[in-house]
């Protein structure tokens, strides 16, 4: 018998055939403006640091500087005779101050034996809360510090990856995310196959793109034939970064924007949550059902066996605008209710921190020299106070002062 398609499936069917031949003909354009743009194979480098920068991640005094490099350390003057540090000068000055120190400060943060790994999920269901850029600069941040620091991009869409010089569609296989170390299959990899080198030493990342998705595909159906020794979707980012964390102090993730398995796993893996939030209306109300939503399904995992203890939880105040009175009384509010959770340095919004990233470039890797002095100092300014409360936290947790 002949089917005769209703004038509804003939437009579904017009539909579909319209997606994809948009899809087709998007991604390939994308690709080669992303060819042209920024060549598979052009890596990304960091730039030099001023003295006073240079000074501040080694956390001494610049006249300190001064002095030691007046003393034979260090870098030689570059020929123009500006004197800047490469990421890698201030590595060995840290190495040389340590050693001269003989213990009694410590230059060379890394954890001890006895400190355990700090696992950071950077998380919020609403879509621009700021979750990508506040990983970005405070994986670079605590890398720049010394730490060693693995950064984790959970989202599909790859955000993170790319303002880290990943492309997704040209230089992220399948099984080179997450997801390789995490799927229920006998696809599974070793996480240290996954990790890569950035260019910057102390930093590490497993990029993301959309293979991802396959983990909130496959978890309900795993769940459905589970056999007794298969760990449940929540402990399968913990265990995955048990097999590498002995070579990192602090893992920061940048969960998608939505409360899916993902996000949940990363919440259980973590030992710290941080929560970004755009002081306006409609961002709040939606933190509010994220809160909601996410306190029901912890009771769950917990049921289930799953870890949900913490040593901090925080709300970061992203891209605040102190002179819009509306913010200004979200932020009261927040404050009122959540008390010291609320992180005391809020993000400030820059035209600094979004044209860095337009780029893709973190404040950090752009030239102060590009923007007006006065906008890119309170950038900076604001992102140091706010990275510097989080290792604050993190060496609170290690015990230290
Ligand atoms: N402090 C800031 N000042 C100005 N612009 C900012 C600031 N922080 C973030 N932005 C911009 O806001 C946009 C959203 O930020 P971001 O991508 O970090 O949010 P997100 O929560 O990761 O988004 P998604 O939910 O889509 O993953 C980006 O274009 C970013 O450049
Ligand atoms: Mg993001």
């Amino acid at each position: 018998m002949p089917i005769v398609s209703t004038p509804q499936e003939r437009l579904l069917g017009d539909l579909r055939a319209l997606i994809n031949a948009d899809a087709a003909e998007l991604s390939t354009r994308l690709r080669a403006q992303q060819i042209r743009d920024f060549p598979p194979m052009a890596q990304k480098t960091i730039r030099r640091f001023s003295p006073s920068e240079a000074a501040k991640f080694i956390g001494i005094h610049e006249g300190y500087l001064r002095q030691l490099v007046a003393e034979g350390k260090g870098p030689a003057p570059q020929s123009n005779n500006r004197r800047t540090y490469s990421i890698e000068d201030i590595e060995i000055l840290r190495l040389d101050l340590d050693r001269d120190g003989k213990g009694v400060r410590r230059y060379l943060p890394r954890r001890r034996s006895d400190e355990p790994l700090q696992i950071i999920s950077v998380m919020n269901f609403k879509g621009g809360s700021g979750k990508t850029t506040t990983t970005a600069h405070l994986a670079q941040f605590l890398a720049f510090r010394g730490y060693r620091v693995l950064a984790i991009d959970l989202d599909p869409q790859a955000s993170l990856s790319t303002l880290f010089g990943h492309q997704p569609e040209l230089d992220v296989g399948d099984n080179e995310t997450l997801y390789g170390a995490i799927r229920y299959d006998s696809g599974r990899r070793d996480m240290a196959e996954i990790v890569r080198a950035t260019y910057i030493p102390n930093l590490h990342i497993i990029p993301g793109q959309l293979e991802l998705m396959e983990f909130e595909h496959e978890t309900p159906k795993a769940l459905m034939e589970r056999q007794g020794q298969d760990s449940l979707f929540f402990s399968r980012i913990g265990e995955a970064l048990g097999q590498v964390g002995h070579a990192y102090d602090v893992v920061v993730i940048d969960c998608p924007p939505q409360l899916g398995f993902l996000t949940l796993s990363a919440l259980c893996a973590a030992t710290a949550v941080l929560i970004t939030v755009h002081p306006q209306m409609l961002d709040v109300m939606s933190m509010s059902q994220f809160l909601n939503m996410t306190g029901g399904l912890l009771d769950v995992v917990a049921n289930a066996g799953g870890a949900t203890q913490y040593d901090w939880m925080r709300y970061l105040v992203t891209r605040y605008e102190p002179s819009d009175g509306p913010q200004t009384t979200m932020v009261g509010l927040m404050r009122s209710i959540f008390g010291p959770r609320v992180l005391t340095h809020p993000m400030l919004k820059s035209t600094a921190v979004a044209d860095a990233g337009l780029t893709k470039q973190t404040l950090y890797e752009v030239e102060r020299q590009q923007f007006t002095r006065g906008t890119y100092d309170r950038a900076v300014e604001a992102l140091d106070l706010v990275n510097g409360e989080i290792e604050g936290l993190i060496k609170q947790v290690w015990g230290r002062a």
